[in-house]
Formats: structure tokens, C-alpha cells, sequence
């Protein structure tokens, strides 16, 4: 298990299109799996992204096993690894809410995404999964999945006037979550 190095925004690895996955259940996707959760964990993150550690596939991992001080408001998500996912907004309703991305440290703004979605893909073992989800576990699932697609938040903000450093927008925010 080893915590891996989260490529920074402007990174040229950050920004291809993830190729699929076409084995499932080997060895190096196993590994590479327990690295990522070890990396996420590590910087109290909701989700991490293949591209995120350099690694070019259609991989992400995200949940919230226990309320994470990151976000204390939002309800737990499962621990999950989707591979070669793919996403369909239920309905035309957004959200707007704040954003952080491990690979933008310091930096938040207020992205809109689909409200309810339904997702689908597989897991490490080449199980399918399908699920619908909504509000913060949509949202996160959105931002992930973005990466794949080499886009990172700031790419998504619409009002420029709600993007700035946490340590401005957030300033009693604990000085560990200020990534
Ligand atoms: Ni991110």
C-alpha cells in the first residue's frame, strides 16, 4: 500500500480522455485500487480519479464511509470503486454548490451539476453497478467522472464571481481541509 503523488492542475496528464478498462480482477488493478483508496484517505478526500495518481484509465473511487471532516453536512456515501462509468441526468433540475478538487489545493467555487442521476459501470471484479443517486453523492460521482474526461472544476464554473481560495471564501475552515 503506498500513498501516491496527486497531480496539480495543469498537469498534461490531468487533461486526456481515460482509456477503458478491459481486464478485470488482475493484479495491478487490484494494487493500483488500494493505492488510490490509501491516497484518498490520506487527504481526507470524498473521491479520487485514476488521471488524478497518472494512471490513464476509466477508474474512480469515492465515498464517505464515515461523516469526513471535509464535509460534515452531507450524508454517507458507500465506498466505491466504478470502472468505465457512465452517467445519465434524471430530469433537467442543477445544483449549485461548492467544490474542491484534491488536484486544485486551495481553491473552491460553486459548480452546477445535475441534481439526480443514474449511473452505471463496474466494479474492481467486473461486477456491473447501477445505481441512482442525488444531491452530494450525484455531485461527487459528476466531479469524478470529469477527470476521466480530462476536465477539472474550474473548467465547469459559470459565475466567476463565486471562485476564490478557501482561505478567503472559508476562513474559519480547519486549516487541514484546505485543499
Ligand atoms: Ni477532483
Amino acid at each position: 500500500m503506498t500513498v501516491r503523488e496527486i497531480l496539480k492542475m495543469g498537469d498534461e496528464r490531468l487533461m486526456r480522455i481515460a482509456k477503458p478498462v478491459l481486464e478485470f480482477n488482475t493484479p495491478e488493478l487490484l494494487e493500483g485500487i488500494v493505492d488510490m483508496k490509501e491516497t484518498m484517505i490520506a487527504a481526507s478526500g470524498a473521491g479520487l480519479a485514476a488521471p488524478q495518481i497518472g494512471w490513464d484509465i476509466q477508474l474512480v473511487i469515492f465515498g464517505t464511509g464515515q461523516i469526513i471532516s471535509r464535509y460534515p453536512d452531507a450524508a454517507p456515501i458507500p465506498y466505491t470503486v466504478l470502472i468505465n462509468p457512465v452517467i445519465t441526468p434524471i430530469g433537467n433540475e442543477l445544483q449549485h454548490d461548492w467544490e474542491g478538487c484534491l488536484s486544485v489545493p486551495g481553491l473552491r467555487a460553486v459548480v452546477p451539476r445535475w441534481q439526480h442521476i443514474r449511473y452505471s459501470g463496474f466494479d474492481q471484479y467486473g461486477q456491473a453497478i447501477e445505481r441512482t443517486a442525488d444531491g452530494f453523492h450525484a455531485k461527487v460521482v459528476q466531479h469524478e467522472c470529469d477527470h476521466l474526461v480530462g476536465i477539472l472544476f474550474p473548467q465547469r464554473v459559470r459565475d466567476f464571481t463565486k471562485f476564490g481560495f478557501n482561505s478567503v471564501l472559508f476562513p474559519n475552515l480547519a486549516p487541514e481541509n484546505d485543499d
